[in-house]
């Protein structure tokens, strides 16, 4: 763990991942004034959830309309934005960013290096916290424990969130937090009636060990190599790009020449679900405890639905000849 923390600094456990790290954010002794967050520059594509400060920094139209007003004084970033950029937009009324090492919902693009490191330096600089959401990249999803231990050591967040697995189906969140941020933390300033929930966070600590299990890590390592390979060995004239790390894997479509929805349809027809995200990519996000043979099966079936929804999609049939 980047973060030098034991699971025992984990100050609170429950559904509302994302709350406790934003009300951090205006607690006195940090700064109360903006909140920055990051999402790609043409469709603002980061997403961090639904509740109110959540959907604050979830900068998509559709989710948000319906809930204005939000929060004040968001300022939105590209995602890998260059360190000039950072330096313009994170400043000394920023009092925290918000940042998904690999963003999920947005179509699986995995952040550089450069800019989780560069963020780091300028919240350093400014004083800023920064909170990584790993709600869905972490806990073993990337075949480490966490997806920011990819990265460069020196760009640790202050703020971890996490869930989905963690209760493995029981409703449960955690933020994890560094010296700084848990000293600001005094009982009572984080509260809610099933916070702390005995079953919950029993669940919670059990799936915690398997999922820091370094044969489990081994093994999504082992299935994603074999997924990405094939998919590779496949190369598909309709894919323009495999992304993502461990089983959080993202298949770019060109959009003259396939529909990711269609894919989808064709996979459901063979009892298969996949989901699309983004611009017109399919998320795959299997259980981490997908079998070889499973993973086996899985890659036939997305090659058959791969070519059952090309054959439908008739635009650039030159460059689908080749298939044939
Ligand atoms: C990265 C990320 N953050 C936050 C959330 C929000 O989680 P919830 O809907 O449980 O609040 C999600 C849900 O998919 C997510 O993918």
């Amino acid at each position: 763990m980047n973060l030098g923390l034991t699971r025992h600094s984990l100050p609170t456990l429950e559904p509302r991942q994302t709350r406790l790290p934003l009300n951090l954010l205006v607690k006195p002794g940090f700064r109360a004034a903006k909140i920055t967050n990051m999402g790609l520059p043409l469709s603002r594509i980061a997403f961090h959830g639904r509740t109110l400060g959540a959907l604050s920094v979830t900068p998509k139209k559709a989710y948000q309309e319906a809930f204005e007003p939000l929060l004040p004084g968001i300022t939105v970033l590209p995602f890998n934005a260059s360190k000039s950029e950072i330096h313009r937009k994170v400043n000394a009324n920023t009092c925290g960013v918000i940042v998904e090492p690999i963003q999920g919902e947005g179509g699986v693009h995995v952040a550089d290096k450069d800019f989780l490191r560069h963020l780091r330096e300028r919240c350093d600089e400014t004083g800023a916290l920064l909170i990584f959401d790993e709600i869905q990249c972490g806990l073993g999803r990337t075949g480490r424990l966490w997806a920011h231990q990819h990265f460069s050591p020196d760009c640790a967040p202050d703020i971890l969130t996490m869930a989905k697995p963690l209760g493995n189906g029981v409703p449960i969140g955690a933020a994890l937090v560094n010296k700084r941020v848990a000293d600001a933390l005094k009982v009572g300033d984080h509260g809610t009636t099933f916070g702390g929930n005995p079953l919950a966070c029993k669940v919670g600590l059990i799936a915690f060990d398997r999922l820091n299990d370094p044969a489990l890590l081994s093994h999504v390592n082992e299935v994603s190599n074999y997924i990405v390979s094939e998919l590779h060995k496949f190369s598909h004239p309709t894919i323009s790009e495999i992304r993502g790390m461990g089983l959080i894997l993202g298949i770019q479509f060109d959009s003259k020449l396939m529909e990711a929805s269609r894919v989808c349809e064709e996979a459901l027809k063979r009892n298969m679900l996949v989901i699309t995200a983004g611009i017109n990519t399919i998320r795959i996000v299997p259980s981490l405890v997908l079998t070889m043979d499973q993973a086996h099966q899985a890659v036939d079936i997305l090659k058959a639905s791969i070519i059952a929804a090309s054959a439908n999609k008739v635009e650039d049939t030159s460059k689908l000849a080749a298939l044939r």
